[in-house]
């Protein structure tokens, strides 16, 4: 008889389909805490993890990234890709997909989509940052680029820092539209602004996600005042940035990984020692994040491995006793560990 593949072989796996399903199970806003209260915590042992600046290759289109990292119990990697033109051929611009593996065996213990969950660690980890950088009382967020993030953004700036109005503002009045539409009955008071400056009026917290591939100017330097946050999502590549260096000259400046940062964020436009505060000291109270209600902070946001980590082990503890996985016959595991081609025999039999 043909070899059945033994209980080691099979990897739970969540789909898009899961993950959705997880997602109205555990409901946007109380995941989006979460996701941020475990992306907070692992940012609390920070070095305890392995890092290295993603691993990214680069086409004239668009970029295809890994990123892995490890707390020596788990590791975990993501595959994600950046293509900004992809809305246009009716493809998403962001997609993902990410797994988990136990260090000891080397066995992977789960595989799961990433799209959607890139998406809400993005925001969790964005609003986890304004939560330390903000000004106090905040209320008000303008919301530049209005793509497929941008409601996550919006719901997690809610949730977790207490925002109440949101003004949107897209060069494509479609995707303004569209955010708005989805947007309706969620508790936000939705502003839909015909320019990025009247979309700052006001506001406490700026968050630009806009994507397009090469030094855009999304903010300049006279649309800037004094003591707001800006939450810089889309500068993420090198050659691919959102803000006027001289709004990055008169802010302090807080970053995931340096290495990282330093080739992809706002910072790249910087000389290489320009000083930055990392958030995850921030975070651990090591050094203060905001000082006064005068200064410009900027969360220079790229993306850090550590963040996806902590969403897939959150995932993977959330999935247990849910129907929101399938197994995967995904692991090759013979009897006999040396009889891989034994294995293979018999399965013709
Ligand atoms: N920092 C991170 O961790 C992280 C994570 C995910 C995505 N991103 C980045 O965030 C950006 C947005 O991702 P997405 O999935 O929402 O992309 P998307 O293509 O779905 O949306 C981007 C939106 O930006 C708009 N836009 C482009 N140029 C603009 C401009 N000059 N002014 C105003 N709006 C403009 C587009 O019309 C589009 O609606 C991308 O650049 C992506 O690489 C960063």
């Amino acid at each position: 008889m043909a070899p059945q593949p033994s209980d080691l072989a099979f990897v739970p796996f969540v789909s898009v389909d899961h993950m959705m399903g997880l997602i109205h199970h555990i409901g946007i806003e109380t995941l989006l805490c979460d996701l941020a209260d475990a992306i907070e915590a692992d940012f609390k042992r920070w070095e305890l993890f392995d890092k290295t600046p993603r691993v990214a290759s680069h086409s004239d289109v668009g970029v295809i990234e890994l990123m892995p990292t490890s707390d020596g119990e788990m590791y975990g990697f993501k595959y994600v890709n950046g293509h900004p033109k992809n809305t246009k051929e009716g493809l998403q611009t962001v997609t993902a997909f990410g797994l988990l593996a136990d260090v000891e065996s080397g066995y992977p213990k789960l595989l799961s989509e990433m799209t959607l969950l890139t998406a809400l660690r993005t925001a969790a980890t964005s609003a986890m940052a304004a939560r330390h950088l903000a000004p106090k009382g905040a209320r008000s967020m303008a919301m530049i680029g209005n793509g497929a993030q941008a409601e996550f953004q919006c719901l997690a700036f809610k949730a977790i820092c207490g925002i109440d109005e949101v003004r949107l503002f897209d060069i494509d009045p479609a995707a303004t539209a569209k955010c708005a539409a989805n947007l309706a009955g969620q508790g936000l008071k939705v502003v839909s602004c015909s320019s990025g400056e009247e979309s700052m009026e006001g506001a406490q917290i700026i968050t630009t996600c806009t994507a397009d591939k090469q030094y855009a100017t999304i903010l300049t330097d006279n649309m800037v005042g004094s003591g707001v946050h800006i939450n810089a999502i889309g500068g993420d590549c090198p050659g691919k940035t959102e803000l006027h260096r001289d709004i990055l000259m008169r802010s302090e400046i807080f970053v995931e990984y340096p290495p990282q940062t330093r080739i992809e964020g706002e910072i790249q436009q910087l000389e290489p020692d320009h000083p930055v505060t990392e958030l995850w000291r921030v975070i651990t109270g090591q050094t203060i994040g905001r000082r006064n209600d005068k200064e410009i902070t900027l969360f220079d946001s790229v993306g850090f491995a550590i963040e996806d980590f902590s969403a897939l082990r959150y995932v993977l503890s959330a999935i247990q006793g849910t129907p929101f996985s399938t197994q995967l016959d995904m692991l090759a595991d013979p009897d006999d560990p040396r009889d891989l081609f034994g294995m293979l025999q018999r399965s013709s039999q």
